[in-house]
């Protein structure tokens, strides 16, 4: 229920309060945030007809609640997606006072562009979609935003843009001990997280230039980085196939590096991406739990929560 107020003399004010919801990908971060936030998960029923088409029950009281949705979209997106879609209308049409979309790995944030005739803009159809299933805030995490110089120049609603790159770098800080460390971001856009890195550490960064050939392909461009006989960490937002971790920890070996260790908030880590980066010559991956992974060490759940507790 909310909570009613009546100070003397004045109408009762009821004052939404929040409830959390975790979707199949979001179930565990979802009691994560929760616990930080001194909350229960509500319940909700996820399966499948026999058809393959998903059923939703939330049992749940949610009138004139502030409901916060935890789904993070990796691995199967378009089906997590849809299951929002269901999910959002639900708790609206349950009587929410407003729906926060809490999406931790964005999909399809990487098409921010056409970059070939009749492409589909995939970023900009999703955030609409999103919208228009009556999502009223979205929290994420280091949302991809290459081509994009603000997220709000895509979203019509409000938008926090969450970043993990600190705490990957106070794990690495607490973990390690690094020898005239530096910080190297794969490519331009990693130059954000690669200088928040730095600081934490206090270490210099730098940035490699990358060349994206195809899906799983990458060209990263050789110039002098002063990483010879020294600890470098590579900082990046997302390892999907590992291509881009793996040409960069073979540069940075050939030109001297002295160990590497490789921090990324979202990690994907499709097919051997993990062996591949470990076979390149990595010491060490540490990834957040914004995707279930071998190697999700660090959580988002305090921030996430504390992104909540200022909604
Ligand atoms: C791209 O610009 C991103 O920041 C990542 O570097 C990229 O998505 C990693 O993909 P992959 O692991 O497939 O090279």
């Amino acid at each position: 229920m909310a909570k009613t107020y009546s100070p003397a003399g004045t109408a009762p004010v009821t004052v939404p309060r929040l409830k959390i919801i975790g979707g199949s990908s979001g179930r565990l971060l979802a009691i994560l945030i929760a616990r930080e936030l001194d909350l229960k998960v509500s319940e909700v029923e996820i399966k499948r007809f026999p058809d393959g088409e998903k059923y939703i029950r939330i049992n749940e009281d949610l009138d004139d609640q502030n409901v916060a949705i935890v789904q993070s979209i990796h691995h199967s997106p378009d089906e997590l997606l849809f299951e929002y879609f269901l999910l959002c209308d639900t708790v609206r049409d349950l009587g929410a006072n407003k729906v926060i979309a809490v999406l931790p790995y964005f999909a399809y944030a990487r098409q921010d562009s056409r970059f070939n005739p009749g492409e589909a803009v995939s970023f900009k159809i999703i955030a609409k979609l999103i919208e228009d299933a009556g999502t009223a805030e979205l929290l994420s995490v280091d949302m991809h935003r290459h081509r994009v110089e603000r997220v709000s120049d895509v979203f019509r609603v409000p938008v926090h843009n969450l970043t993990a790159a600190p705490l990957l770098a106070e794990y690495i800080k607490r973990n390690v001990k690094l020898e005239e460390p530096i910080v190297i971001g794969p490519d331009e856009e990693s130059e954000q997280w690669a200088s928040m890195a730095a600081e934490v550490i206090g270490a210099d960064h730098d940035v490699l230039e990358k060349k994206r050939l195809g899906a799983d392909k990458v060209e990263i461009k050789t110039r002098a980085l002063g990483v010879l006989g020294r600890d470098v960490l590579i900082m990046d937002d997302i390892i999907s196939t590992g291509g881009t971790i793996v040409e960069a920890s073979k540069i940075l070996k050939r030109q001297g590096a002295r160990r590497i260790f490789v921090a990324c908030t979202h990690p994907i880590l499709v097919h051997d991406a993990l062996a591949r980066i470990y076979e390149s010559g990595a010491e060490f991956v540490v990834g957040t739990n914004t995707v279930p992974s071998p190697v999700s060490y660090v959580s988002v759940a305090l921030p996430v929560a504390d992104a909540l507790r200022r909604i």
